[in-house]
């Protein structure tokens, strides 16, 4: 085999790098740990709620939905039903473009729901995920000069002046270094920073709000929600961290021997707070199905990889990529995924990472009581909750009754009773699972795309055996567990479903009917 680069030893870089990586020839990378303790002292007062939203740019927000709305109402509502989403959703994508990086990000989300929402909506914000608008390129430039403190000139031999991308804080462009290297030039918006500071004033005022007047809207945590996108973005708007957490993830990637993933190398000088310079990665997108085809690529398993790849580093190390869509990665002809976009990297506390692990012991395992604690020790249920209780008043131990078999009356008693027990136990989506859940709202529509005939059980049965085989003795360890006493029970994994024993298998396909089915119903009884 050809010399290959001494850094893949340590991370999960391509064979064929413009530079390889040494931890202390990077200048940029011992400010570090500052900025992130910067990042978390400001916290406490992006996310305290203002008396007043900053009036302006709430007023801005509303006139910009409403003329979305309105110019909706008045034309393309008019047209038939599909025409008239689509006319809808093009309109809301228009606006979150004019709105900034906050909805654009909302957008992305939106986008990576196939399945979840409605086609229209998710094909329209597929535009946001690396298709928004662009700064100008003098606009770009001047952020280069002002952050790199020199001309243009002195530090690359050209840069392409239309970007290969642009998304929601940054655009990319390509370019050549003097000394001939290729690379790409991440170049942050100028005025993203503010636009989100004034973002999260308005939402830091409504959270509370919402909470207060829609009881059920505290099951998603508001509070917890602003806290966690101040946050990321306070974070992701400095590329330093950037950075450092490329350096990361590709880290955990080597540490796992997970080669199924490539991550770009930063450049080890020209990284500022707003222009990284990074290694250039090429692929498809991963929704482009004829490009599986063209280079024989298994859609199954890309599917798989990501779903292994992604549990992986935040169940060993606690260290994930947090915001998988469609624009941050790209599928390699070679079968391999690059990943793109570290500015936001979820981390998980030792505590909670064990409590994370836990979870998905107990899950596999059919333990209920196991299963609410961990949720507990997540921070999901006060410390105090009594957990036998909770599992006994939920129902949880009863025989699974399989929801599509009920009526709509029925189905929606069930649904407030539930409910309205959560509420009362104080319930609430913990913080630390948000990122996780957007990753998951991700890999459905994922799977939803690439896989829709995969049989849902059998690929959990695999990623939990994979799991047990690779990691379980260290794992158990870990938590305090026998590993012998470890037993796979796909029980566990059908009441998560909602069916019965006899079910054997649960493809894409037909989960999408079923929940089709309980949307109905309780469409029907609304
Ligand atoms: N190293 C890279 N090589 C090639 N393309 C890249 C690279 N990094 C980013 N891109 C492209 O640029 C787009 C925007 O970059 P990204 O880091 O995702 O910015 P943002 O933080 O605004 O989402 C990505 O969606 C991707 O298409
Ligand atoms: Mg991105």
């Amino acid at each position: 085999m050809a010399d290959l680069p001494p850094d893949l030893a340590f991370g999960s870089f391509d064979e064929n790098g413009p530079w390889t990586i040494d931890h202390d020839e990077l200048i940029w990378l011992d400010a570090v740990p500052a900025l992130r303790a910067h990042a978390h002292t400001r916290l406490p007062s992006l996310v305290s709620a203002p008396r007043w939203p900053p009036l302006r740019r709430a007023f801005t927000v509303v006139r910009v939905l409403v003329i979305a709305l309105a110019k909706w109402w008045f034309t393309g509502r008019r047209r038939g039903r599909s025409e008239s989403y689509a006319d809808l959703s093009r309109r809301l994508r228009l606006a979150a473009e004019r709105l900034g990086p906050t909805y654009i990000k909302l957008g992305q989300i939106i986008s990576s729901g196939e399945g979840i929402f409605p086609p229209e909506l998710v094909a329209e914000f597929a535009k946001c995920r690396d298709q928004v608008p662009p700064e100008t390129f003098r606009a770009v430039c001047s952020v280069i000069e002002a952050d790199l403190g020199r001309p243009l000139t002195e530090v690359f031999a050209h840069v392409e002046s239309r970007p290969i991308a642009a998304a929601s804080i940054a655009q990319v462009h390509p370019a050549r270094l003097r000394d001939g290297t290729d690379v790409v030039v991440k170049v942050q918006r100028p005025a993203v920073a503010e636009l989100v500071h004034l973002d999260l004033a308005v939402m830091a005022w409504l959270a509370p709000k919402l909470v207060g007047r829609i009881p059920v809207a505290a099951l998603a945590n508001p509070p917890a929600l602003v806290e966690v996108f101040a946050h990321t973005i306070t974070e992701e708007l400095e590329f330093r961290i950037e950075g450092a957490n490329m350096l990361d993830v590709a880290g955990v990637f080597a540490e796992l021997d997970q080669r199924q993933f490539v991550v770009p190398r930063p450049h080890p000088e020209l990284v500022t707070e707003r222009v990284l310079v990074m290694e250039r990665l090429t692929g498809f997108r991963f929704d482009d199905l004829d490009s599986y085809d063209v280079h024989g690529v298994d859609t199954h398993e890309i599917v798989r990889t990501g779903m292994v790849g992604f549990m992986e580093g935040a169940l060993i190390h606690g260290v994930f990529h947090g915001d998988l869509h469609g624009g941050n990665l790209y599928v390699r002809p070679d079968g391999r995924t690059a990943l793109l976009d570290f500015g936001i990297t979820g981390r998980m506390s030792q505590p909670k990472r064990l409590a994370f692990v836990r979870l998905l012991i107990a899950g596999t395992m059919n333990d209920v009581t196991g299963q609410l604690a961990a949720l507990r020790d997540l921070g999901a249920l006060p410390e105090d909750t009594d957990i036998e209780a909770v599992a006994r008043d939920l129902g949880l131990y009863d025989d699974v009754i399989d929801p599509t078999t009920m009526e709509p009356d029925e189905l929606v008693h069930e649904l407030q009773t539930v409910v309205k027990a959560l509420l009362a136990y104080g319930a609430r989506m913990p913080k630390e699972l948000m990122l996780f859940v957007k990753n998951l709202v991700f890999l459905d529509g994922a799977i939803a795309r690439l896989a829709p005939d995969l049989d849902l059980f059998a690929e959990i049965a695999y990623v939990a055996g994979y799991f047990a085989s690779t990691h379980g003795e260290r794992l158990a360890r870990e938590v305090g567990m026998d590993p012998t006493v470890y037993e796979y029970d796909e029980d566990g994994i059908r009441a998560a479903f909602g069916v019965d024993t006899g079910v054997e298998t649960m493809t894409y396909r037909q989960l999408q009917e079923r929940r089709q089915i309980i949307r109905s119903r309780l469409r029907a009884r609304a």
